[in-house]
């Protein structure tokens, strides 16, 4: 036995890992790599004190904001347990805990990593609050396919932004020191390439080439593996028939040989024993010791691991040193987020950590930066004249349903709905009507006839919420302008979401034309979790304002941008598809050898209705001087543009670097690929010129082995507001 002991914090946290496993039995090394969900039980079952007294369980999945109880739990684990290891508890706070803010698609729309940075700082400071040191956070999937509900936890569908703000996503978990008790660890989910399933099913199987896998799905992972993050979420895919949880490639190759990752691996909810279901492996024991000799090492929920690796480790099919270096991960994270030296959280303090007026403030902001303008003839923001608004649609005074998909500890009486944020705006200057036409309902209008077929059920009434559509179009006649607060409602969305139709659901579609049939100029504003093909509101609406799941400050942020005090800036961070049989739809795809023509034989273009990258502003802005410098001295070319303001107001603009490498021996590649991009903020009548240099991690790819590299010829390049805007430059790198 070493003469080092692990409950010395003034020893080296390594040294103290290997006194600590030298004291462990197997079954307690087990108990780490042992992952329970809390239920919903209260008070707790007994049983769960017996078992972390025993060593059975090293962490719990913790879905409340219950201090007291999880400290009760952590004193059994470090008090009467015999070694007194303390529990980890996580949770999923994807984008708040109490605090909550937009979701992660619509974050990433503003273009402001340190947005989501900031916002991700104050959901740890509320998670610490509650008694968590993990979040099961960022998600680094790509949303290239909206029929896919959990595209609303992304940051879009662009590798590149959604490396930048996955990156920030763990600089604002985590801080500096993941152990200050205001930060915690975060985990990358889910790896990988959960975002490509089959048909946009949940769950489904994929299939990715490891050029695509290097290319667009690994990057976001890897630059969040730079910024530090200390734990990782395996996925509930199989690329080519191999479960994310058993895939050695993935786990061990590239990410612990190739990036150097030390902390540790957790599979995804009863993941590991799914390797049965999927035909992977023949039986639970057969499928732990896969899971933990591909190189996850935590158990979330399934008990494979610690009901069956005794067995394995004693008749030698699974080697002792996997399970220790899985056990040395899972305990080097629990000193790196402070657990031995300070195991419990002040109660107390909770209520007074959370909800704070600075956190609900960037709440607001985010709201303001993160609602895309996709249309806009001139009606927003309102002129002063407007002394009658008709507030119409399921969405307009729905305080549970601007929370989003991933709601953390948020309640729905926190929310400021639409209707409170206008009539706060306005006040008695504007006379207000509130109209909710028909509910979110998803219940579908079809029924089932004998032979199994479905068909419209117009038997479900327009009124099922109680509230007619008289009602609605009679307060829009009466109206000056209308708001119209309509979209999918939160619980479609998110995990098991998946659609096969994006349009409105219920019967919003009808309120919709007969509100907009009363001539009124109709501003819409959408509360979605993904992209929805929406052509009557684009068509007929005045404006349309993208809310996405906006959060606790929808109705301020919302008011802000519609009376002016705000303007709009953010950028979409998916593209919006015509019909859903486009999808997947990305703007980064190939140029094929072959061109379509741009419509599919029924007439439906194969462009986006709106591609990635695009937003209005309440100004215009004029791209000019677009050119190419070339660069002294060893320094590189830089990409050159002057930006000027051209309309009535101040704004942000977001300009967007583009790049597309002509020629590329290794593999194609796309037809764009964001690689830059700034904001510029300009009063009527200023101009900017805005650079981007082109250096190797702008124009460079991952080649087949992983490596970076940069090849010499001919790159496109283009500066614009959005992709697939204006022409692009030729820049020859040598
Ligand atoms: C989800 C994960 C989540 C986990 C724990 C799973 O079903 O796929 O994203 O972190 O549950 O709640």
């Amino acid at each position: 036995m070493s003469t080092c002991c692990y409950k010395d914090s003034s020893k080296p946290v390594e040294k103290r890992i290997k006194d600590l496993i030298g004291r462990m039995t197997v079954e307690e090394k087990l108990g780490q790599l042992n992952q329970i969900y809390r239920g919903s039980d209260n008070p707790l079952p007994a049983e769960f004190a017996i078992q972390v007294r025993n060593g059975k369980i090293g962490s719990f999945i913790w879905g409340y904001a219950q201090p007291e109880l999880r400290n009760q739990m952590q004193r059994v684990a470090v008090e009467e347990s015999r070694l007194g290891i303390p529990l980890i508890f996580g949770m999923d706070i994807i984008h708040g805990a109490r605090t909550i803010f937009p979701i992660a698609p619509a974050m990433a729309g503003a273009f402001e990593p340190e947005l989501l940075e900031r916002a991700q700082a104050v959901a740890a400071k509320e998670a610490r609050a509650q008694g968590l040191e993990w979040v099961f956070a960022p998600m680094c999937d790509l949303a290239r396919d909206a029929r896919w509900g959990r595209v609303a936890e992304t940051c879009g569908e662009d590798p590149y932004l959604s490396a930048l703000c996955n990156a920030a996503q763990v600089r604002g978990f985590q801080g500096d020191d993941p152990g200050s008790g205001e930060h915690l660890a975060a985990c990358l989910k889910h790896y990988v390439g959960y975002s490509s399933p089959r048909g946009g099913r949940d769950y489904s199987d994929t299939e990715i080439t490891e050029w695509t896998l290097r290319n667009a799905h690994l990057p976001s992972f890897h630059a969040a593996i730079n910024a530090g993050a200390l734990t990782v979420m395996s996925s509930f895919n199989a690329i080519g028939g191999i479960p994310a949880v058993a895939n050695r490639h993935t786990l061990t190759e590239i990410l612990r040989e190739e990036w150097k990752f030390k902390g540790f691996v957790v599979s995804d909810w009863n993941a590991v024993i799914e390797a049965v279901s999927w035909g992977y492996a023949k039986d639970h024991a057969e499928a732990a010791r896969l899971a933990i000799c591909a190189g996850n090492d935590m158990d979330m929920l399934s008990t494979s691991y610690y009901r069956t690796l005794a067995k394995q480790i004693e008749d030698g099919t699974v080697p002792m040193a996997v399970v220790d270096e899985a056990v040395r991960r899972v305990l080097r994270v629990k000193f790196q987020v402070g657990l031995f030296d300070r195991p419990y959280v002040d109660a107390a303090a909770y209520e007074s950590a959370i909800l704070r007026p600075e956190y609900l403030a960037l709440a607001r902001e985010s709201v303001v930066k993160s609602t895309v303008l996709l249309k806009n003839e001139g009606v927003l923001p309102l002129s002063r004249k407007i002394r009658k608004i008709a507030l119409i649609g399921p969405f307009g005074d729905d305080q549970t349903e601007m929370l989003g998909c991933w709601q953390g500890n948020g309640e729905p009486k926190d929310v400021v709905t639409i209707a409170s944020g206008l009539k706060d705006k306005f006040g008695s200057k504007i006379s207000l009507a509130v109209v909710k036409g028909c509910s979110v309902s998803t219940e579908p209008r079809m029924k089932m006839l004998q032979d199994g077929s479905t068909v419209i059920d117009d038997s479900v009434p327009m009124d099922n919420a109680g509230i007619t559509l008289k009602e609605a179009v009679s307060a829009a006649k009466n109206a000056d302008v209308v708001i119209m607060a309509v979209g999918e409602p939160k619980g479609i969305t998110g995990e098991g979401g998946s659609r096969a139709t994006l349009t409105l659901t219920g019967r919003q579609q009808e309120l919709f034309d007969a509100v907009a049939r009363c001539g009124r100029p109709v501003v819409t504003i959408v509360f979605s979790g993904r992209t929805l093909t929406l052509p009557e509101v684009f068509d007929k609406s005045a404006a349309v304002l993208f809310a996405w799941q906006p959060g606790i400050q929808a109705g301020n942020g919302l008011a802000d941008l519609i009376s002016g005090d705000a303007a709009p800036s953010a950028r979409l961070s998916m593209s919006v598809p015509y019909e859903v049989g486009q999808v997947p739809l990305y703007y980064n795809h190939y140029v094929t050898g072959r061109r379509s023509g741009g419509v599919y034989r029924d007439g439906v273009p194969t462009a986006a209705r709106f591609w990635f990258g695009y937003g209005l502003t309440y100004t215009k802005f004029e791209y000019s001087d677009i050119k190419i410098v070339s660069g002294k001295k060893g320094k590189p070319a830089e990409a050159v543009a002057v930006i000027s303001n051209k309309g009535r107001r101040k704004g942000v603009e977001t300009v967007q670097l583009y790049i597309r490498q002509l020629a590329c021996n290794e593999g194609a590649r796309p037809m764009q690929e964001l690689r830059g991009f700034k904001r510029v903020a300009l009063k009527p009548g200023e101009s900017a010129e805005v650079r981007f240099p082109l250096t190797s991690e702008v124009l460079g790819y991952v080649d087949r082995k992983g490596n970076m590299r940069v090849d010499k010829g001919d790159f496109h390049v283009w500066i614009a507001p959005h992709a697939r805007y204006g022409e692009p430059l030729v820049y020859s790198h040598k």
